[in-house]
């Protein structure tokens, strides 16, 4: 049986159970920590790092989505400092890969570029790195553009933890880091697909997207994945 905890959060006594996260304790209650790799129903990974809030008595920040929540715990979700973390994190996804907004798929309906709006990123203070990355086309019905990529793996928990097919997974490190399709091949030769569209679903950006579509018609409706996982909890 969990314990009831009670935390504050920027300045709001609000009660809490053991086991949850800051960041689910600030959803239930309204309070907004912006989340890219973080997906409701999804194992919390803590990769993109835009959630990071302060804790008192904490001296380095904390991602509020991996975060457990304890009996007094005191949060701050915003701040300068936050907001100047969060906007150089959104800055250094925009430099490491090829996100050219005007010609993709998913824009107007990115998380990724919404995220950027919401912070003021108007332009990048990093050089950017511009990497020759290629396009996976091979499957019927998908397309994987490793360009826009930000390797959050939200597709890979989606296809491992809902549609249990493990297709994906994350290769490489640092700057070779990748996402694959079962050992390398290329997906439309990945005999474990179910073709379900989950990975589709759940990715924020148009690194994956359905096969059809001019720019800004791709849109996502990533609150299917979550209603699935909590639908089997229920039972
Ligand atoms: Fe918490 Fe990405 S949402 S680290």
């Amino acid at each position: 049986m969990p314990d009831k905890v009670k935390v504050r959060i920027d300045g709001e006594v609000i009660p809490a159970t053991t086991g949850q996260t800051i960041l689910e304790v600030a959803r239930a209650n309204d309070k907004y920590i912006p989340a890219l790799c973080y997906m409701e129903g999804l194992t919390a990974v803590g990769s993109c790092r835009l959630c990071m809030v302060e804790v008192q008595g904490v001296a380095r920040l904390l991602p509020a989505c991996t975060t457990p929540v304890q009996e007094g715990l005191s949060v701050s979700t915003t701040s300068p400092q936050l907001q100047s973390y969060r906007k150089m994190a959104l800055e250094l996804l925009f430099a490491e890969r090829n996100h050219i907004c005007a010609v993709c798929v998913s824009s107007g309906h990115c998380e990724l570029q919404s995220l950027a709006q919401e912070h003021g990123v108007t332009y990048v203070r990093y050089p950017y790195n511009f990497p020759r990355l290629t396009v996976d086309t091979t499957h019927p019905r998908f397309v994987l553009d490793h360009n826009r990529c930000i390797l959050c793996s939200r597709c890979v928990r989606a296809c491992a933890e809902i549609e249990g097919a493990h297709v994906w997974d994350i290769s490489g490190r640092g700057i070779q880091s990748r996402l694959v399709s079962e050992l390398s091949r290329p997906w439309g030769e990945a005999t474990t697909c179910t073709s379900c569209g989950k990975c589709v679903q759940a990715c924020p950006t148009g690194a994956m997207a359905e096969k059809g579509w001019a720019v800004e018609e791709m849109t996502k409706d990533t609150g299917k994945v979550s209603h699935l996982s909590s639908m089997r909890e229920t039972r």
